[in-house]
């Protein structure tokens, strides 16, 4: 699996990279570039792959869903670390870009991220019906502004050192994290045209953001700095709203669990073409970074 991550992790980057540079260049490219590159784990990258796979969708088209997606993801954790949000100095491994570039760099690097994730998707050389395409875009403006990942990270800080319930923890966890997830699982069907499957990947991919999200926060919880390329046992310390915060760390495992195998469960109708995105799953599951 660690392989197969590398070796995407290339793919993605590369294409990234030569897209950033055919462009008229700025002086906002380098900290994009250093947002991005070398960059995460590309577990968004591997699910529009695993799912690609079952749907036997061009490897061409869902390295351009990919690079958009993890373009998103890069300007999402650039803000993410802002002094004004969970104040981070360290991410993946390296200081993070305001500390680098100091914030209002930061602030333009991530919004140029954010807005090449469109230029990609809108882009001539990516070669799917108009039709397919502004959908692909509609769903993906929807899964990073308000009702997505800026809405849920609103929700993240606005819950700090307070009282919530499940319900909302739940809720906030899913625009901030599983819109995303949500899309990398949907971007593959919308290209095929599968409407059949619409509801069910939907699903899928709200659980998997869910799962990923507490992972992320036992990571966090009992986590090491230098395995995980940024500070953990910080969530506890900012009165982070979380399910851990709410019902234990124990309990937290069993949620995590329980959403694997409502995952696995809605997997079962397409057999061994879902081996991949079950891995993708358990190495989510098993993962220290
Ligand atoms: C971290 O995401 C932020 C969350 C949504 C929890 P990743 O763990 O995918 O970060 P990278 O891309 O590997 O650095
Ligand atoms: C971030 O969640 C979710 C985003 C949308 C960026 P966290 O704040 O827990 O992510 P880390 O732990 O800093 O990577
Ligand atoms: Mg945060
Ligand atoms: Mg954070
Ligand atoms: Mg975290």
């Amino acid at each position: 699996m660690e392989k197969k991550l590398k070796k995407l992790s290339k793919k993605v980057n590369y294409f990234l990279n030569n897209y950033l540079s055919k462009l008229n260049s700025s002086e906002l490219i380098t900290p994009m570039k250093y947002g991005l590159f070398p960059g995460g784990k590309k577990i968004r990258s591997k699910i529009i792959f695993d799912v690609g796979k079952i749907f036997n969708v061009k490897s061409k088209d869902l390295l351009i869903l990919a690079a958009s997606v993890e373009a998103i993801h890069a300007y999402s954790l650039i803000h993410d670390d802002l002094p004004c949000m969970d104040d981070d100095k360290l991410r993946r491994g390296k200081p993070s870009t305001h500390i680098k570039f100091g914030e209002s760099t930061a602030i333009l690097a991530g919004n140029s991220l954010l807005t090449t994730a469109f230029e990609i998707l809108s882009d001539k050389n990516f070669k799917v019906e108009d039709k397919i395409k502004s959908r692909l875009i509609n769903f993906l403006s929807r899964c990073s502004g308000h009702l997505g990942i800026a809405g849920g990270q609103y929700l993240d800080l606005s819950y700090e050192k307070k009282n919530v319930s499940l319900y909302k923890i739940l809720n906030m966890e899913l625009k901030k994290t599983g819109k995303l997830f949500e899309f990398c699982c949907l971007g593959p069907l919308l290209i095929k045209k599968n409407i059949k499957n619409l509801n069910s990947f939907s699903k899928i991919g709200k659980d998997i953001g869910l799962l990923f999200q507490i992972i992320d926060d036992l990571i966090d919880f009992k986590g090491e700095t230098k395995l995980a390329g940024k500070k953990t046992k910080k969530d506890k310390k900012k009165g982070k709203a979380t399910i851990i915060s709410l019902l234990g760390h124990d309990n937290a495992v069993k949620y995590a669990n329980k959403l694997k195998l409502n995952i696995y469960n809605k997997l079962k109708s397409h057999n061994k073409k879902a081996d991949d995105l079950r891995e993708t799953i358990n190495f989510i599951m098993e993962r220290n970074k």
